[in-house]
């Protein structure tokens, strides 16, 4: 499939969500071409494209096995596509491996495991970015400095309005479902990202810890970050994205927003009871 065809079919099918003209005059941040990835005889992606604005929310959905983890495990580094191109602000990048996409400014949750219970929140918040104290401190003697990052870990948590978090020092193990996704989110915030991916984050939340995790979201968008999320919750996708980038059978079925299609809509598309029309 061309660019231009693309391009087309991503306006096309959903249009351009009403009042947010000015976000998809941009170019992407993001953007994949015809991504192929297989697994011995699995096809795990079978040519997918992806856009990704800046300051949107893109929800990715699609049935089990349907490539949505494969598909932002290739975008982050955790996997890397045996053909296809990856853009970031129209820049060809070539990630090997995630920290790769980290320093390019793309922090990912991942569905497996967000945040390591045993540590607590700001050593959660800093982990694989520890900063060192001052001086010989930190140069000679590689000390860490804790208190620094236990304030800084603060006003992040402060920032993101998670005003049920008291205690930096506490182990993540401690908190809530709900309250290891928002650090998990707030660790992705912190750090100057501009794309964040989050892989079911309310998967495992109950209603208001799942409440917390989409207002979260929605802080991030409205920061001006991009936003992918992935989730099999069609209310909570419905409820925030933008647009919905609908993945079947490793392919990508097509792009939707929540104006022009609901979500009885959406299913249909991801499981195949409904095509999408031909971009015309
Ligand atoms: N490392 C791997 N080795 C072999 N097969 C894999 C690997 N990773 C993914 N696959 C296969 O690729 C396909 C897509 O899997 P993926 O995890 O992307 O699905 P998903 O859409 O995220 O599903 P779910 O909704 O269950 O999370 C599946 O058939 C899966 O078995
Ligand atoms: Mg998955």
């Amino acid at each position: 499939m061309s660019t231009a065809a693309t391009e087309h079919l991503d306006v096309a099918h959903g249009g351009i969500p009403a009042g947010k003209e000015h976000i998809y005059a941009q170019a992407p941040v993001l953007s994949a071409r015809n991504l192929v990835i297989t697994f011995g005889r699995v096809v795990g992606l079978d040519g997918v494209d992806l856009d990704l604005y800046p300051g949107e929310i893109l929800a990715v959905i699609g049935d089990n096995g349907a490539g949505k983890s494969t598909l932002i495990k290739c975008l982050t580094g955790a996997y890397v596509p045996d053909s296809g191109t990856i853009t970031m602000n129209g820049q060809p990048v070539s990630f090997r491996k995630p920290q790769d996409a980290r320093d390019a400014g793309i922090e990912t949750v991942y569905q497996q495991l967000a945040v390591i219970p045993a540590l607590d929140i700001a050593s959660n918040l800093y982990l694989g970015r520890e900063e060192r104290r001052k001086g010989p401190l930190g140069s000679v003697l590689r000390m860490l400095d804790k208190k620094g990052m236990e304030h800084r870990a603060g006003e992040s948590v402060q920032n993101l309005g998670i005003q049920t978090i008291q205690n930096m020092g506490q182990a993540v193990e401690t908190l809530s479902g709900g309250q290891r996704q928002a650090v998990a989110v707030a660790r992705a915030a912190a750090f100057g990202s501009r794309v964040v991916v989050l892989d079911e984050p309310t998967a495992a939340l109950g209603v208001k810890e799942s409440g917390m995790v989409l207002d979260m979201v929605k802080q991030l968008r409205d920061k001006g970050l991009s936003v992918i999320l992935i989730s099999h919750n069609m209310p909570h996708v419905w409820e925030v994205a933008d647009r919905i980038h609908i993945q079947r059978l490793g392919g990508r079925a097509g792009v939707i927003t929540p104006e022009t299609h609901d979500m009885g809509e959406g299913v249909a598309i991801m499981t195949g009871a409904k095509k999408l029309a031909a971009p015309a």
